[in-house]
Parts: C-alpha cells; sequence; structure tokens
C-alpha cells in the first residue's frame, strides 16, 4: 500500500523538480512498506538514513539555487525545510524506541508537509526563478 500519492496540484512547473519531489514520495512510500512488512529493524533505520540524505541534498540544493540567486523568501523557504527534517528526526526517533512506525503520523505530517510544501514554497521559487 502507497502511504502517500503525487497529484497534479503539486507540480511546480519545472519537469526535473517534479521528477525528484515523485521520487521522494516515492522513498517514503518504500520506507513505510518495509517498516509495516517484515523488514528487518536494521534495515528500516538504514532506510531512513538513506531518505534523509536524499531529502537533505534535495533541501541543500534547493538553498544554494536561492542563495546564489538572492531569493527574497529564503528564510521562510529554509525554515520549512528545517521543520520538514525535524519531523523526520521525531518519527525516526520514534521508531528507533519503539521499533514500530505510526502510520497515522508518517501519513498526516509527512503529506500534509510535501503537499502544501510543493504548492507553496516550491511553487514560487520555480516560478520566481523562472526556470520553466
Ligand atoms: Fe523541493
Ligand atoms: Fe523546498
Amino acid at each position: 500500500m502507497s502511504l502517500l500519492h503525487w497529484e497534479d496540484r503539486y507540480s511546480v512547473g519545472v519537469a526535473a523538480v517534479d521528477h525528484e519531489h515523485r521520487e521522494l514520495i516515492e522513498l517514503i512510500n518504500r520506507l513505510y512498506a518495509e517498516a509495516t512488512t517484515q523488514g528487518s529493524r536494521d534495515a528500516i533505520v538504514d532506510f531512513f538514513g538513506d531518505l534523509f540524505k536524499a531529502i537533505s541534498s534535495h533541501f541543500a540544493l534547493e538553498e544554494r539555487l536561492m542563495r546564489e540567486r538572492g531569493y527574497d523568501q529564503l528564510t521562510q523557504h529554509k525554515n520549512d525545510h528545517e521543520r520538514l527534517l525535524d519531523e523526520l528526526r521525531d518519527i525516526m526517533e520514534d521508531f528507533e524506541a519503539n521499533e514500530r512506525i505510526d502510520e497515522k503520523m508518517l501519513a498526516g505530517r509527512l503529506d500534509a508537509w510535501f503537499s502544501r510544501h510543493f504548492e507553496s514554497h516550491d511553487a514560487r521559487l520555480h516560478s520566481a526563478l523562472g526556470d520553466h
């Protein structure tokens, strides 16, 4: 079962960025599938590490772009990235402590975050940079 679903309204209008966003959603779905089936604890912890790295490097790329181009909402955008990384850390710590993933937390928090972030911050960023 997939946890998160891509929707057309998430599109920021740049194919390469949409592609990366879809990949992040896919990684979260794979993590969830691993965690709710027979996946071993170590495999899931490793997977969390990979997911965290993939998301951090996507954010780092956007933040570099914003700095290079003097983007006016760098701080707000970066704060929202940090909020997501904090949520992921919470979910990861919760898993390490309880060896289970709270499906509602993962679905509710991450889905809400991703959809809102893609539709607002990322869409604004890419339209401001005019890279269509
Ligand atoms: Fe993004
Ligand atoms: Fe972003």
